[in-house]
């Protein structure tokens, strides 16, 4: 056999035999594990009070310096719906829960008015669970040390779908640089490495939207808000 048809070959036997474990994969016979061992979550053997106790004692990064609360998560541990925001602002440090100052009260309102759900219905949680001083963006190491705390969450809540809150939320989750302009809208693939998912589960899928602190700033943008929340909406209905 010449050179160019063994590589022909053997390619079609790697791709066959890469479709044949993640047909395995799908149906449960092997374990996820296998996917991507070597970039397992820090917090594997973690359940969520684990997960809440240890961040809430966390000085991995200097943001413990300053902070008065640890903003861990708050809603239904089991919620097929989440939504992921950027960090704490001094309200959220203040009270030790996400999303409950001025955004996060037009956040509630997008949940119960818009949605029609209950703000308990659905899981709550940042990419930081620590405020930035001053409310400045969250540095690319920050988000790098506190980012397994959400991967675990992820993973012990098990949404099927994930409302990615602004561009610091979105670009965690899609591993991307892209704006939250181009993004938004459309569904996306979790891009979080080495996101354990149960083998009978699938991964949650990812709509990233406007922050709903950029809404105040600009009311005219509520009507996009709606209509990728109206597609997730759709998205969970279809079960
Ligand atoms: N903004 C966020 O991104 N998260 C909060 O919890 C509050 C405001």
């Amino acid at each position: 056999m010449d050179t160019d048809n063994f590589r022909k070959e053997y390619i079609e036997l790697v791709a066959s035999v890469r479709e044949y474990m993640e047909e395995q994969l799908q149906l449960g016979f092997i374990e996820a594990e296998l996917r991507e061992p070597e970039q397992q979550s820090p917090y594997a053997d973690f359940d969520l009070p684990a997960l809440a106790t240890d961040a809430g004692n966390c000085t991995k990064c200097p943001l413990h310096e300053t902070r008065n609360s640890v903003v861990f998560g708050v809603g239904n541990t089991n919620a097929d719906l989440m939504f992921i925001g950027e960090a704490p602002g001094a309200d959220e440090d203040r009270q030790g829960e996400p999303f409950v100052g001025r955004a996060g009260q037009l956040l509630t309102q997008i949940i119960e008015s818009g949605m029609k759900l209950k703000r308990a219905d659905v899981y709550i949680a940042n990419v930081l669970k620590c405020r930035p001083p001053g409310n400045r963006n969250p540095e690319a190491d920050e988000v790098a040390t506190c980012s397994p705390y959400l991967m675990r969450q992820i993973e012990l809540i098990q949404p099927k779908v994930i409302v990615a809150l602004g561009s610091f939320a979105a670009r965690m989750l899609l591993d991307t640089k892209i704006g939250i302009t181009k993004l938004r809208g459309e569904f996306h693939e979790c891009k979080v490495a080495g996101l354990h998912v149960l083998p009978h589960k699938k991964p949650p899928v990812i709509m990233p939207t406007y922050h709903p602190a950029y809404l105040l700033r600009n009311p005219n943008a509520k009507r996009e808000v709606w209509e990728d929340i109206k597609k997730v909406l759709t998205f969970l209905a279809q079960g």
